[in-house]
């Protein structure tokens, strides 16, 4: 049995490789003998369909929102074996913002697709889009380049998503813990409370049981980064700063899975249209992906021992 099925790509910032990267994982996945879907969730900019070399999607997310498909009518095949393409609705445009219900439709229904996993290829920015299909999967992962705009960003996009989701749990449930979480996002000049960790102390006065759900969540939360585009392994270290700044104030764990250098190869994919791994499977990066895949799944069965 698989625990952890849906894995979302995120990364805040434009341009960082998110959807080569999710492209890649996919086929790796793929290729080990999983089935495999990828789903386009870029509401605004849905191009996934292009690094696959295919045209503009018969069908897409939003026949399925309107009721017109199933989720198993609107896969395309991309000329992998065991993998699946969900095109991205630009046609969720026309509703500017899906309500959230629209995006747990989406979430609960892939979730029940007779598949093994799920990979959703985000957006850049932290729209309630983007944010949402990111905290409600399984597997949260977080594409950074070393550029320190990249860095800021990724942090800035797992402490939104983060406030995002245990605000959506505690929304109408526990007032209490709505405004300590107030509190803690509001600017450092002005909030009574600098971390999640004095956050954590003020609930254990409050109900050691709501403390313990709490933690709860923010153990799983757990998000995972890619470094993609390094030049030299040192640059590595600067990454390693989200990780640092998200557990000192955001008493969350952040693996580091792995890191894809900047190779043309990849570039030359992306113009011919054809992904990395069918194109070169035996080059650096190709490799490199394939490690992040066996990373990623090593450490979803250690926690599927717990
Ligand atoms: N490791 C790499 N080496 C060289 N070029 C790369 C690498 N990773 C990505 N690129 C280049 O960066 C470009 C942008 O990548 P991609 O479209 O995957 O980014 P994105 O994060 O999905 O962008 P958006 O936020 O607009 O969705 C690609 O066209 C590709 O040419
Ligand atoms: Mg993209």
């Amino acid at each position: 049995m698989i625990g952890k099925k849906i894995w979302a790509v995120g990364g805040g910032k434009g341009g960082v490789g998110k959807t080569v990267i999710t492209a890649n994982l996919a086929i790796a996945l793929a290729r080990m003998g999983n089935r495999v879907v990828l789903v386009d969730a870029d509401l605004g900019g849905s191009n996934l369909h292009i690094v696959f070399g295919l045209r503009a999607a018969k069908y897409t997310l939003n026949d399925f929102l309107g009721k017109r498909k199933s989720l198993e009518e609107i896969m395309q095949n991309v000329g992998v074996e065991n993998l699946k393409l969900i095109s991205g609705a630009s046609a969720i445009l026309g509703l500017a913002n899906p309500r959230y219900v629209q995006k747990l439709k989406v979430i609960n229904h892939l979730s029940r697709l007779d598949v093994d996993y799920i990979l959703l290829d985000l957006g850049a920015g932290t729209s309630y889009d983007v944010l949402d299909f990111f905290s409600v999967a399984d597997e949260r992962l977080v594409v950074v380049t070393p550029d320190p705009t990249s860095i800021q960003n990724a942090y800035g996009f797992i402490k939104t998503a983060l406030f995002r989701k245990l605000t959506r749990v505690y929304i109408r449930r526990n007032d209490f813990v709505c405004e300590l979480l107030r509190e803690l996002g509001k600017p450092k000049s002005v909030r009574s409370i600098e971390s999640m960790a004095q956050l954590v102390d003020k609930l254990e006065s409050e109900n050691g049981d709501i403390k313990y759900n709490f933690c709860r969540l923010l153990n799983d939360f757990r998000p995972q980064i890619i470094v993609n585009m390094l030049t030299t392994q040192d640059e590595q270290e600067s990454v390693g700063a989200v990780k640092l700044v998200a557990e000192k104030y955001l008493n969350i764990g952040v693996d580091l899975v792995g890191c894809v250098y900047v190779d043309q190869i990849i570039r030359k994919s992306v113009k011919t249209m054809t992904p990395l791994l069918l194109q070169s499977p035996d080059s650096s990066p190709a490799k490199e992906i394939e490690r992040i895949v066996g990373n990623i799944l090593e450490r979803e069965e250690e926690s599927n021992q717990y």
